[in-house]
């Protein structure tokens, strides 16, 4: 892809840091950062996942990187179109190398019924826009054993069984996402209606009946849309339509 003529992306690699999404926040706060700047490192020591979870990397055999923006007119209100446009670009790259990936809702990246990958965006909120974003990536590549207590990890090697670049693995992916980042910048209205079908189309469990747990239990159901707003909703098996908050419904997983 060619980038606009002003478009850089600086890629400052850290030996090892904490975490890389704290680390470029940190930097964001001490001073101006520029768009696009990319942390990345080898040894990431106290990764941190969604809710409140960890986030297992081995050194030097993943990628674990964070790039912030600056939108320039996105609602707080329309904050998961950022999160579909990265997500639908990572599955994008992966696809390069292999098929089966997916969505599982909201954003954590799927191979078949394992996480490869997990995506933790950062927002800042300034009179309703978002006025930054640090987008953090973590992604499976060519670690073999895993050891939190995350249930279904799996890499990439894993998948394909080769030794993945993982330098070319991180341009693609930052080219993909940029692109798309760029395009929703550009137009946002075409761009989110195309990122919404994208996602809706690259979405774990898009057709079929599948175990679902609420704060009522467990219950069979497929699922109904995502809506702009990032809830999901499902049609349980009775017909009615249940709508979720992010944490509100737990994917049962075989
Ligand atoms: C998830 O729980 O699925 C999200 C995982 C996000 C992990 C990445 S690794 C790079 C960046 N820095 C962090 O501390 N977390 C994100």
């Amino acid at each position: 892809m060619i980038y606009p003529e002003k478009i850089s992306i600086n890629i400052e690699d850290l030996e090892e840091t904490p975490s890389t999404n704290s680390y470029l926040a940190e930097l964001c706060r001490s001073g101006k950062v520029k768009e696009f700047h990319t942390i990345t490192t080898d040894k990431q020591t106290a990764g941190r996942g969604q809710r409140g979870n960890s986030w297992e990397s081995e050194a030097g055999k993943n990628l674990t990187f964070s790039t912030v923006l600056y939108p320039t007119a996105l609602e707080a209100k329309n904050q998961f179109y950022l999160s579909m446009a990265i997500a639908t670009a990572i599955i994008c790259t992966l696809n390069e190398y292999t098929h089966e990936f997916s969505i599982k809702w909201p954003n954590d990246i799927y191979w078949k019924d394992k996480k490869i990958g997990g995506i933790l965006i950062e927002n800042e909120l300034e009179g309703g826009y978002i006025s930054q974003s640090i987008v953090g990536i973590g992604i499976n590549v060519n670690q073999k054993v895993f050891h939190s207590s995350a249930p279904n990890p799996i890499s990439l090697t894993q998948i394909t069984g080769t030794v993945i670049n993982r330098k070319k693995l991180l341009e693609k992916m930052l080219n993909d996402f940029i692109k798309a980042y760029i395009f929703m910048e550009n137009k946002l209205d075409e761009a989110s209606e195309v990122i919404t079908k994208i996602y809706q189309r690259f979405l774990y469990r898009r057709e079929g009946l599948y175990p679902y747990r609420d704060a009522q239990g467990k219950f069979m159901a497929e699922i109904h849309e995502v809506e702009p707003s990032g809830h999901l909703v499902l049609k349980d098996e009775g017909g009615n339509l249940r709508r979720y908050a992010f944490k509100e419904v737990e994917f049962i997983l075989p």
